[in-house]
């Protein structure tokens, strides 16, 4: 695994931007993982940018979403459909077609599940998947003590998840209750992973994560088991990594 760790949040969004243009130039026509949430918009904001200079194109590339609400559709402001149009894929020349998101208004969720692992084969696999980590571990909606052995699959949203969830709607019962999700096993089938963490309130979950044991008590540590990842935080996420003695690059 290489760690880097950058200053602080604009610095880490910069380094994945720059791990993810390389990937784009090295494979115009590579598959890209895209993840939603907080951490992710200064990356995306940074790789509009490459765009907009002519750094960049994307107009080959193809990308496959983590994760997405059942129940909301894609116009919907909550929707990770929604946030990956306004977040990115409107302001880059990626083709509409070649962006996939897992449909949150499937009348059939298994269905659509069984679907999109067999997208993900017909493209050839991931190249490089973006990840984030929530507090408890969790990567997509893998939520702690779920199975490591699952693809894409339906998800029964936690109290938890459903409550951090309800800052983003007007009412908690707005929130959605399930979730389609890639599985770790879709997601440890990519050929490169890329996580990127930001912030003091995940060092100790990071720390857990690249330190600890391999457990489902903390799905990200199954990521120990991949050949292939980079993480890149901040130093507010990295410092306790860091006094724990793992190597990190500036
Ligand atoms: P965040 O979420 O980027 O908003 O912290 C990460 C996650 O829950 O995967």
């Amino acid at each position: 695994m290489r760690i880097y760790q950058a200053r602080d949040y604009t610095a880490m969004s910069r380094r994945a931007a720059n791990i993810i243009s390389a990937q784009v130039i090295y494979k115009p026509d590579c598959v890209l993982g895209l993840a939603t949430g907080g951490t992710p918009v200064g990356t995306y904001r940074q790789l509009v940018e490459r765009f907009q200079k002519g750094d960049l194109s994307f107009a080959e590339t193809r990308s496959v979403n983590l994760d997405e609400y059942l129940g909301l559709s894609p116009h919907h402001e909550q929707s990770y459909r929604y946030f990956m149009q306004t977040n990115l894929f409107d302001h880059i020349d990626i083709k509409p077609e070649n962006t996939h998101v897992l449909n949150g208004l499937a009348r059939n969720p298994q269905a659509e599940c069984e679907a999109y692992n067999q997208l993900i084969r017909s493209l050839g696999g991931i190249d490089l998947q973006l990840l984030g980590m929530g507090h408890n571990g969790h990567i997509a909606f893998n939520e702690p003590g779920d199975d490591f052995g699952l693809e894409t699959h339906l998800v029964d949203l936690t109290e938890s998840t459903i409550q951090a969830n309800s800052r983003f709607f007007e009412k908690i019962d707005e929130v959605p209750r399930h979730a389609l999700s890639m599985g770790i096993k879709s997601i440890m089938q990519a050929r490169r992973i890329l996580m990127i963490v930001s912030g003091e309130e995940k060092a100790d979950i990071v720390c857990k994560a690249f330190r600890g044991p391999v457990t489902r008590d903390v799905p990200a540590s199954v990521l120990q088991l991949h050949p292939d990842v980079t993480l890149v935080g901040d130093e507010a996420a990295l410092h306790k990594l860091v006094e724990a003695g793992e190597l990190v690059c500036g």
